[in-house]
């Protein structure tokens, strides 16, 4: 028996495959230096586990209302108004298993089939996928590092379609790092508008963000905007709580009911005990995350000059995220071509820039040890060096 058509069309995760590989080459000996995984190394703080935990032990372990506790819903509500500068109510929020969830049920609750979702590269892995999934098809625009891989109104404009239904802005983004300012989202939303289409706005790095780079929520500019827009964000890359699989979109109210109404008949409420993790981690001290913050910078400092420092390589100082996207083009490989050898010749894992639809790079995740960083970019110098002879 066949796989649906629909099913076939989706490739898995190469990036989830990288940090397999990576872990299974550990598992058998060997000193692998991961730049892989795209989740912070740190350890979820421990008052939010400790919220879970006393949530666990008083046995609130029953099914929830499908789109989250009315507790974790208002804590967003006021999060997003006192931090975002948006006003959505409470029953504007839907609550799901992460982030990726809740861009999927976006894009489903939004999206016909043979819509085009616009998505400008590079970009995160799981976007076209999920288009895809919904029936609709990805349009690809593709970005240059000479505008430190942002889309411009004009490749927007000349983007757009009668098929054209989304369009996907992730600041700050992974893989590229790059953050949009206030200006450069409002020309992209003014574009966006003249043709009636959603933005799909994916916030969950927001509080990742460097030097004098501002976060901007694109929902704040008018109610119009806002009626246009989905705000997702989530817990895992803030407060470290990959694996705990929670995150939320924001949306006018016609669309939160519906994707409300997709949830209750997939996965239903998101964990119950882990969302009253995620409010202590809304409503307590913000000190852990200022904290996590800080040792990101100071290692992107020690990539980005590992990384200027080798011959042949070039990077954009990325703004926010934990990622760097060096161009390795000059190598004379592809990014998969490249990634093989730098892994079984010397033991780096880094993923493929063709995973996230550009082939002259390779992403590195700086969520990891200094030493693990400063070990594998010397390894890298080496290849580097080995592989322009
Ligand atoms: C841009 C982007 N959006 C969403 C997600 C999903 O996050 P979550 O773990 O909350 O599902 C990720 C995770 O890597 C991401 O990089």
């Amino acid at each position: 028996m066949e796989a649906a058509i629909i099913a076939k069309k989706i490739s898995p995760s190469l990036t989830l495959a990288i940090d397999s590989k990576a872990k299974a080459l550990k598992a058998e000996g060997k000193d692998i230096c991961s730049f892989g995984a795209g989740e912070p190394d740190f350890d979820t703080p421990d008052h939010i586990k400790l919220a879970a935990a006393q949530a666990l032990a008083e046995g609130f372990t029953k099914y929830t209302p499908s789109s989250g506790i009315p507790e974790l819903r208002q804590a967003i509500a006021e999060k997003m108004k006192a931090e975002n500068g948006v006003d959505y109510k409470p029953n504007q929020i839907i609550v799901s298993c992460g982030a990726k969830h809740s861009c999927y049920n976006a894009i489903l609750a939004t999206c016909n089939s043979g819509d085009e979702v616009i998505i400008p590269a590079p970009y995160w892995l799981s976007y076209p996928e999920m288009a895809k999934m919904a029936g609709a098809e990805p349009y690809i625009v593709q970005t240059t590092a000479e505008n430190n891989y942002k889309m411009t109104p004009e490749q927007l404009q000349a983007s757009i379609s009668p098929s054209s239904r989304m369009v996907i802005l992730n600041s700050p983004s992974n893989p590229t790092g790059s953050v949009y300012t206030e200006n450069e989202m409002a020309a992209l939303v003014e574009v966006a508008l003249e043709d009636d289409l959603f933005i799909l706005s994916d916030e969950i790095y927001e509080k990742v963000i460097y030097d004098d780079a501002k976060h901007f929520s694109i929902a704040s500019m008018s109610k119009r905007v806002l009626e246009h827009t989905i705000t997702v964000n989530g817990f895992s890359k803030s407060y470290a709580m990959t694996g705990w699989r929670l995150g939320y979109l924001a949306a006018a109210e016609n669309i939160a009911k519906a994707v409300d109404s997709i949830q209750s008949h997939s996965t239903s409420n998101p964990t119950s005990f882990a969302q009253k993790g995620a409010v202590a981690a809304l409503k307590e001290s913000q000190e852990c995350v200022a904290q996590m913050v800080k040792v990101f910078e100071e290692r992107r400092k020690l990539i980005l000059d590992g990384l200027n420092a080798i011959e042949g390589i070039r990077c954009v100082k990325p703004m926010g995220a934990f990622y760097v996207l060096p161009d390795i083009s000059s190598f004379g490989m592809n990014s998969s071509q490249f990634c093989e050898l730098l892994l079984d010749e010397a033991l780096v894992a880094a993923v493929p820039g063709i995973a996230f639809g550009n082939d002259k790079t390779i992403r590195l995740s700086y969520a990891c040890s200094t030493e693990n960083i400063e070990k594998g970019i010397s390894r890298l110098k080496d290849f580097c060096a080995r592989i322009r002879k």
